[in-house]
């Protein structure tokens, strides 16, 4: 691998020239000159279909970005992840989140200990509990069985689990609610028991590390709610299971590690959603639809790991965010769902990316000169376009749109799904080619409102179509993202898999906490924190 600076090495010094000669070409000009565009710049692969022609690339610019993936060492660095390599180098550990969806035969040795069977006789006990608990043979204390799940977790042990559940919820058990709380807010944990039973209520306490204030905090004000209720602590083991890495905390909290479901520090919390963090995905949609969902991960894992980079589909998507990102200087990316199952994508795929790749320091300690991590964001269609799409339209911004859509719809309604898909069709073409002032004037438009009728066009969009949402395909798509910020994360010479800029804060608050409790202290920040402390304590009552 080159270790030179990526700003400094060959391919990306091409590509920059090569920029200088595109910037200005419109994808107009580019399906102009070539026919077969659309058919050409598109991959299925794993059952998801890309078409990316709508991007301002041309055959030239993916050699180029395919040769910065070469020169990265980019092959190289998948097969180090995969092997289980302590590639996580500022925590050094290994990145396993695809050990989490091995088949049971294979062999994955992290320190000398096969990973693979580890996954697998968690997944066993996941399945036997889930099992029981959608059977109503898992009873509570008083002898019921639980009809309310309630996961108790942050970031990445509340964004999957939420994101999976709302996805997979045309496969959920309709006998269960499902509640997530996650916010230190009390009125998350406040609304998410209001009208529970609690002699029904299952609270999955789910943190890697099992110290994080937030969960902590909801975890220990869950356990008060139910016991208000069932006076005595020994029904904590009946209505309290733990997902963790921590089995010391998890007992020190009073769950019995027979009800905990452990995982791995090889495995990141943004990356967990298909090991235990899991379990509530697996209570809801049952341990046959969990395993679909970890085949389609794995489908996709194969893809990345064996496709060739010109037709591997997260390594595409992945080059064409550091194009954007780097040579035209974009800041965000607008992942536009056509799905409503999948609300919760965009907020998944933020901490995916950004908690992943929102990095200026690369591998070796220097300062990036480049732009890193952009901002994912999104809603689902059709929303979005009456609200935010104005921007993306006309705007003064370059923001490239990922749009997600289907071929076919799990809830067929007249003829809602192709109004629907029909729209995702139409917004990218819109995004693409604009509409002419010519074509403006044709109509009839005074001239004076000729510009503001215009559409300059040039926003370039992947679209990526599979056949329906099923447990498999969301396995394939998440990990379609996964791999392509891993790629991205490459590129950029970073660490993708820690996340030291979140300690800071949370360290801070440590610190307040007391300084609210005890309005006496003398407080010594800065002149803005003690203003804003002091007015706290005055007007805070505490009844
Ligand atoms: O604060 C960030 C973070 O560490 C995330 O990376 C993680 O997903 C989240 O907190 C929750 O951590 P835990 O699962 O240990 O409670």
């Amino acid at each position: 691998m080159d270790h030179k600076p990526l700003s400094t090495r060959e391919s990306w010094l091409a590509l920059e020239a090569h920029y200088q000669n595109i910037r200005n070409t419109h994808l107009r000009d580019l399906f102009r000159a070539d026919p077969m565009r659309g058919e050409r710049m598109a991959c299925e692969a794993a059952g998801l279909y890309l078409d990316y022609s709508k991007n301002r690339i041309t055959a030239e610019t993916m050699h180029l970005l395919l040769a910065l993936a070469e020169e990265c060492g980019l092959r190289e660095r998948i097969e180090a992840m995969f092997r289980g390599d302590k590639i996580n180098i500022t925590e050094n550990r290994a990145v396993l989140h695809t050990a989490l969806r091995a088949r049971r035969d294979q062999h994955i040795y992290v320190d000398g200990a096969d990973v693979v069977s580890e996954v697998h006789a968690v997944l066993e006990c996941m399945s036997a509990f889930s099992s029981r608990v959608r059977q109503g043979d898992w009873k509570g204390y008083t002898g019921k069985r639980i009809r309310n799940i309630v996961n108790i977790g942050i970031g990445g042990s509340d964004l999957g689990p939420v994101m999976a559940y709302e996805a997979l919820r045309h496969y959920s058990d309709p006998a269960l609610i499902f509640r997530f709380v996650s916010n230190v807010d009390g009125t998350d944990l406040s609304e998410a028991v209001r009208g529970l039973q609690a002699d029904e209520t299952l609270f999955i306490v789910s943190s890697k590390t099992f110290t994080t204030l937030e969960t902590m905090t909801n975890a220990h004000s869950a356990r008060q709610w139910l016991l208000r209720s069932l006076h005595d602590e020994a029904a904590i083991a009946r209505h309290f299971v733990a997902v963790s890495t921590n089995e010391a905390e998890v007992r020190r909290f009073g769950i019995d590690s027979a009800n905990m479901f452990g995982f791995w520090d090889w495995v990141g919390g943004r990356y967990s959603m298909d090991s235990a963090i899991g379990l509530s995905t697996m209570l809801a949609v049952g341990p046959d639809n969990f395993q679909a969902m970890l085949s389609g991960f794995h489908a996709m894992d194969e893809h990345f790991r064996t496709a060739l980079f010109d037709r591997n589909l997260p390594v595409i998507l992945g080059l064409l965010a550091v194009w954007y990102a780097d040579f035209f200087g974009s800041q965000t990316v607008a992942v536009l769902p056509y799905d409503q199952y999948l609300k919760r994508f965009p907020a998944y795929l933020q901490q995916l990316a950004m908690e992943s790749n929102g990095k200026h320091i690369a591998l070796d300690g220097s300062i990036v000169d480049y732009p890193t991590g952009a901002i994912y964001w999104g809603e689902p269609g059709t929303n979005g376009q009456h609200s935010f799409y104005q921007l993306i339209h006309q705007g003064t911004r370059l923001i490239p749109c990922d749009f997600l859509g289907f071929f076919n719809t799990l809830n067929p309604l007249d003829n809602h799904h192709n109004l629907l898909m029909a729209n995702v069709f139409a917004q990218a073409e819109a995004l693409a080619f604009g509409k002419s002032a010519d074509d403006v004037r044709k109509e009839g438009t005074p001239e004076w409102l000729v510009p503001h009728r215009t559409f300059e066009g040039n926003r370039p969009s992947n679209v990526i179509l599979a056949d329906r949402l099923t447990p498999e395909t969301l396995g394939k798509l998440v990990a379609l993202y996964e791999h392509s910020v891993f790629t991205q994360g490459v590129i950029w010479d970073i660490d993708s898999f820690d996340q030291w800029g979140v300690e800071l804060g949370k360290v801070l608050a440590q610190r307040i906490v007391p300084e609210l409790a005890n309005p006496e202290v003398t407080l010594t920040h800065d002149s803005s924190t003690n203003t804003l402390i002091h007015l706290y304590n005055t007007r805070h009552s505490t009844h």
